[in-house]
């Protein structure tokens, strides 16, 4: 929350004697790291995830339970639960930090320690935190020179239902500053309106006074000493994520300087209601997307330039939310949501006292559920990206009094340190119709429900706010390039390659498809939107291979683990994006052995009505039509008859106008590799696809790519998108799976040679 003062000009001319007592943030980002206690050690960049390294084993974490969310009657032994990465056991991280001369206050800011972590200072045990995905500050004696800092982590077996990475994966702050100060996440900011800000700040110390300006850009447009802001301010929007910078100052009992602190803020409102939801007045459905904290090959590490990746795309198909499932977001997270333009659900809790994995937060809750949140929400309340606070996923007590009791109690510990009224606190509901029964649907200031699209109506009514939040919907699954013939629906998928269709129908005997989800919206003014689970494939819970090595991550991602998207995405597109047009055939056209075959032929568009060409002969037009489950949001061809060439599709307008059009061909034996390059910071995604001599895409290829980097471009990690592939994420080379993968590189310029089988192209 506080960012280092980096006008050191500006910084001399503030100190108020010779020593300077503001308070600084450092981030610490240089520790050494053991993992046999202390024998061995190495040196480490934090963030940092020591599992993700590998190998993937069917005997890391293997899981005999029974997955009674998944209607499960016995136990049954899961591989892949949590990723079949190594992170079950403990690590150690060490580092010095200096205590400047004159100091009166110093901590230390953990954003996310995965998990059970212990602090230690020059041997001394200092502070430490259960939850691994909540942030939490240990004070330092404030003794001038240097001292050692030792981390503990411990990672429990069967503590969660998907990878959750081990060690100090998101960022550490070492805050040094005088007796008198902004207290950690001491700032508490929300706007009445949009003329208003009002900030309150908990200090330490003897304070005379505390004086907060706005700026814009550098020029100061508002300033008070009684913590009410105001002027003509832009509002912060997903469209156009306008934000200031507040500045903090905290005189001392002499009147003099003592701290200073800076950070972004936005200015909203927010309204929920029966008239749905609002943000700045405006009504709106929510198009968002549930997210993992862990970024596919790059694991759980947290990399601010690979999350602005994943945003991107995902603004790109119209995503305007994501829901942090089933985690409290990261600091760096929440500073892109807001500066890039994306609500968020900020989560805390998987399970409360009642335990989902036998090891999982039930063994903490009560003991330290009021810290958690309290964390949570003081150190997120101040942006303006998130827009609603979630209390817990799926919990296994809404369907009882205890449930009711913990709901109301946890959603008044939100509201106690969130100033916001217009912020309110959700939980995503799934036991029906027990959770209405029990009340908590009543309870809670957003209704909202994972699946359950029967349950919609009976919810609302429920509910005294007459709305209903979709927090988690479709868990439809699908593999990018894969197709299986008869095209089938089904809400019980198997197929022998552990893979699941492409043609978006197959999904999970809890949950539907996301046409389904959007005739419920549509046909009800009271829906509020929606979170798809989930935008991005993620390590772990490879439903509905759970059972199935080598599975071992999720099929549920609109993109793969790879950050490719699969056919999902143009769907999802199709209806989100509204200031593009969409236009997406389905499946590819390279099927040696399918001619003469019956080859359902699907067009994602935005289009109302579309027709389809094989080599130049008209297959028909289609309309979309209301009446029909697969045919009210996608046009659909189920008799076109297989044979090599061009499949063409002409998508028109509601005045009979030529919109869009796709062509795909089919492609011949693989030659070359046509690579697309997009940076984001300091790295460089580098999207690889192997063509035919012509450059078509070569859906069928699944040989070894090799990626060589030169210059100032390091290789990093490489990802096919593959749920089932074992190989290294962190060698330089890797199976194509249907003809692509994604290398990450780092650093500067764009040397980078993707080549087939070794041979460069
Ligand atoms: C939900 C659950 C998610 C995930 C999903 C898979 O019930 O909340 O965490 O497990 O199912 O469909």
């Amino acid at each position: 929350m506080r960012t280092k003062v980096v006008d050191l000009a500006a910084l001399a001319a503030l100190c108020i004697s010779a020593v300077c007592v503001r308070c600084d943030a450092q981030i610490l980002s240089e520790w050494r790291f053991s993992r046999d206690g202390g024998k061995n050690w190495e040196d480490v960049s934090v963030p940092h995830d020591w599992a993700i390294a590998g190998p993937f084993d069917i005997r890391n974490d293997l899981q005999k339970v029974k997955i009674l969310e998944n209607g499960e009657e016995k136990e049954s032994v899961k591989s892949g639960r949590t990723g079949a990465l190594p992170w079950v056991g403990g690590a150690l991280y060490s580092r010095k930090v200096t205590v400047p001369e004159g100091t009166g206050y110093a901590a230390l800011v953990f954003d996310g320690v995965m998990s059970e972590c212990e602090v230690y200072a020059d041997g001394k045990k200092i502070g430490g935190w259960k939850h691994g995905y909540n942030a939490f500050a240990v004070e330092l004696p404030p003794v001038a020179g240097e001292h050692e800092i030792v981390v503990k982590t411990h990672n429990r077996p069967e503590s969660s239902r998907w990878y959750p990475g081990a060690g100090i994966y998101r960022r550490v702050k070492f805050l040094t500053g005088g007796e008198t100060g902004l207290e950690v996440w001491g700032n508490a900011v929300y706007s009445p309106d949009l003329e208003t800000v009002k900030v309150t700040s908990e200090c330490r110390g003897r304070v005379s006074k505390v004086i907060h300006r706005m700026l814009d850009g550098g020029r100061e447009i508002a300033r008070t000493g009684n913590g009410t802001l105001k002027g003509k301010f832009e509002p912060w929007s997903p469209e156009s994520p306008k934000l200031y910078t507040l500045v903090t100052e905290v005189y001392d009992a002499a009147g003099a300087l003592a701290d200073r602190a800076e950070e972004k803020i936005g200015v909203r409102t927010l309204e929920y209601g029966k008239d749905g939801f609002k943000l700045n007045g405006v009504k709106r459905k929510f198009k968002g997307v549930c997210l993992h904290h862990d970024l596919g090959p790059l694991g759980a590490a947290f990399n601010g330039d690979a999350f602005r990746r994943q945003l991107a795309l995902l603004k790109e198909m119209g995503c305007d939310s994501i829901r942090t499932a089933h985690n409290m977001p990261g600091e760096e997270q929440l500073e892109i949501c807001d500066e890039m333009g994306v609500m968020v659900m900020a989560e805390s809790f998987d399970s409360w006292a009642a335990a989902k994995c036998r090891n999982g937060y039930n063994l903490f809750f009560d003991g330290w559920w009021r810290r958690d949140i309290e964390n949570l929400v003081k150190k997120c309340r101040n942006r303006p990206s998130v827009v609603m606070w979630s209390i817990g996923n799926e919990i296994t007590e809404q369907v009882n009094a205890e449930g009711l009791r913990l709901s109301r109690e946890l959603q008044a510990w939100c509201r106690r340190f969130d100033p916001d009224p217009g912020r309110k606190v959700t939980q995503g509901l799934s036991w029906m119709p027990g959770a209405i029964e029990s009340g908590v649907v009543a309870a809670m200031e957003i209704p909202a429900v994972t699946y359950r699209l029967p349950f919609y109506k009976a919810i609302c009514e429920a509910s005294p706010y007459g709305f209903v939040l979709g927090a988690e919907t479709a868990s439809t699954v699908s593999s990018r390039g894969e197709y299986f013939f008869p095209v089938e629906v089904t809400d019980k998928p198997y197929h022998g390659n552990l893979q699941c269709s492409g043609y978006d129908v197959e999904y999970c005997i809890w949950s539907n498809l996301p046409d389904d989800d959007w005739a419920v919206q549509d046909d009800n003014p009271w829906t509020i939107g929606e979170f798809v689970w989930t935008g991005f494939d993620y390590l772990g819970e490879p439903t509905p291979y759970d059972m199935h090595w080598p599975s071992r991550s999720s099929y549920f991602g609109i993109f793969d683990l790879a950050g490719l998207p699969k056919d999902r995405y143009w769907l999802y597109r199709s209806r989100w994006n509204t200031s593009s047009r969409t236009c997406h055939l389905v499946p590819h056209w390279t099927w040696p052995g399918r001619e003469g075959k019956v080859t359902p032929v699907y067009c994602y568009t935005d289009s109302p009505e579309a027709e389809l060409f094989v080599n130049g002969r008209s297959q028909g037009r289609r309309k979309k039509d209301p009446s029909s489950r697969l045919d009210r949001y996608r046009l659909r061809w189920n008799d076109v008859v297989y044979e090599p060439g061009e499949l063409k599709v002409v998508a028109y307008a509601a005045d009979g106008g030529k919109v869009s059009q796709a062509v795909v061909r089919t492609a011949g034996r693989a030659a070359k590799v046509k690579v697309e390059k997009r940076r984001f910071g300091s790295l460089l995604f580098v999207e690889a696809t192997v063509t035919d001599a012509d450059g078509n895409w070569v859906p069928g290829f699944d040989g070894v790519l090799k990626v060589r980097t030169s210059g100032k471009l390091r290789f990093k990690a490489v990802c096919n998108g593959d749920a089932t592939s074992l190989e290294s994420f962190h060698l330089p080379r890797m199976k194509a799976f249907h003809g692509k993968l994604t290398a990450i590189c780092e650093g500067e310029g764009e040397d980078v040679d993707v080549s087939l089988g070794g041979m460069e192209i």
